[in-house]
């Protein structure tokens, strides 16, 4: 019989949002009509639709592959139609940062690029990952067998060895984000040991102090040299359901082969890319150039702005019951100590069952995360305003340090 992967042995038995879906399903079969309707600020998935200009970018791109003049069918590259890399390096340009169009890969969302990049190192690859994380960085390395190093940064020391960092600012659970001083000490640190920062900038949109806190790692000086960015479309412009992002690896970017011959990664990604990839649909690349142009961005920023307003929201409540949070600022998640329990699940249990309100549960994200707990603005005004109403009057005041 065919031996199984041993490393997904490794792996919790259920996949975060996955647990969390079946203990809401189990709760509305046993409650199907609950006083109080079901309110959810788990997983991050956005509610507002797509803003008409882009969804008309997408409708025009369908028509087109009516017409056999303008029909298209595989698209080539491999790394996305030249018309998207180039808005993603227009929008680059937009806050400073040069971007080559040759050095940008259009995917399907930052979730399988974060999860495949691995493929390009060594087996015997040393992962270090803050905890709490997003849990694909952590299980997409289990399953490739790599060493995994999890700290938490603050109290814990850096290790020697590493050769792959993955970084998540603004933070997937926590919702800060690094400022152009700490990251400027990752890329250090990258550069020291011969590491390659993997940086989900999913988030990027949601930074209101752009001052202080960076909205690419290539807006550190050397991140070229050592850091890949994997971004999405899915939090700013609502493209959960289109699936659509992309990738930046610059061709400073070397890897070193067993003899110590420099390897340039974007080569190999395009390799690994032209084998299991083939490609986003070309609606959704019409869609990209759209979301990222001038107009797109502005008709965006009015659903950034209803989901911040929906984060101060959450942060009013959480600050009123003397509930010490993270986050809300320069993201979309608030990030808290669980009111009156160390048990991250219980809290969980709790909110579900009492308050009626589904969040996620800190120990998810990662050991460092037990007794802490995440909820997201990505919801409706109304179900955000109702949430906090049912928070002040289910949860008694409690002042945690
Ligand atoms: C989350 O809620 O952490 C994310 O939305 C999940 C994801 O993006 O895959």
């Amino acid at each position: 019989m065919a031996k199984m992967n041993e490393s997904f042995l490794e792996l919790k038995t259920n996949y975060l949002f996955a647990e969390i879906a079946n203990r809401v399903r189990a709760f509305e079969e046993a409650n199907p009509n609950p006083e109080l309707p079901l309110i959810r600020m788990g997983i991050g998935d956005v509610k507002l639709p797509i803003p008409q200009m882009i969804l008309d970018a997408g409708k025009k791109s369908l028509d087109e592959l009516g017409v056999a003049e303008a029909f298209r069918g595989y698209e080539d590259s491999g790394r996305g139609y030249l018309f998207a890399r180039e808005a993603v390096a227009s929008y680059y340009a937009s806050f400073g940062v040069e971007i080559n169009a040759d050095d940008v890969f259009i995917s399907d969302g930052a979730k399988s690029d974060t999860g495949n990049i691995g493929d390009l190192f060594s087996p015997d690859s040393v992962v270090i990952i803050t905890d709490p994380v997003y849990p694909v960085y952590d299980n997409a390395s289990i399953m490739r067998g790599h060493r995994v190093v999890r700290s938490n940064f603050v109290t814990d020391e850096l290790p020697e060895k590493a050769d792959i960092i993955y970084l998540c600012s603004p933070n997937n659970p926590t919702g800060d984000a690094y400022t152009f001083e700490q990251l400027k000490k990752w890329v250090c640190y990258a550069k020291k040991v011969g590491a390659v920062i993997i940086y989900d900038s999913a988030y990027e949109a949601f930074i209101q102090e752009p001052d202080k806190c960076p909205s690419s790692i290539f807006e550190i000086e050397g991140a070229k040299e050592c850091a890949i960015e994997i971004a999405s479309l899915s939090k700013n412009a609502g493209f959960t359901g289109i699936r659509a992002g992309y990738t930046i690896v610059h061709k400073e970017l070397m890897l070193e082969d067993a003899k110590g011959e420099k390897v340039s990664l974007a080569e190999l990604w395009k390799k690994r890319q032209a084998s299991k990839f083939n490609g986003v649909n070309y609606s959704a690349q019409r869609m990209i150039e759209s979301a990222l142009s001038f107009e797109g961005q502005q008709a965006l920023h009015e659903n950034i702005k209803y989901y911040q307003e929906n984060a101060r929201i959450i942060m009013d409540a959480l600050t009123e019951l003397g509930i010490k949070f993270t986050g809300g600022v320069n993201s979309p998640y608030v990030w808290f100590k669980c009111p009156n329990t160390g048990d991250s699940w219980e809290f969980f249990d709790f909110l579900l069952n009492k308050v009626h309100v589904v969040g996620t549960p800190g120990i998810g994200f990662g050991a460092n995360g037990a007794g802490m707990f995440r909820l997201t603005a990505f919801s409706t005004r109304e179900n955000t305003t109702e949430a906090m109403r049912r928070f002040r009057e289910k949860i008694p005041t409690v002042r945690n340090s």
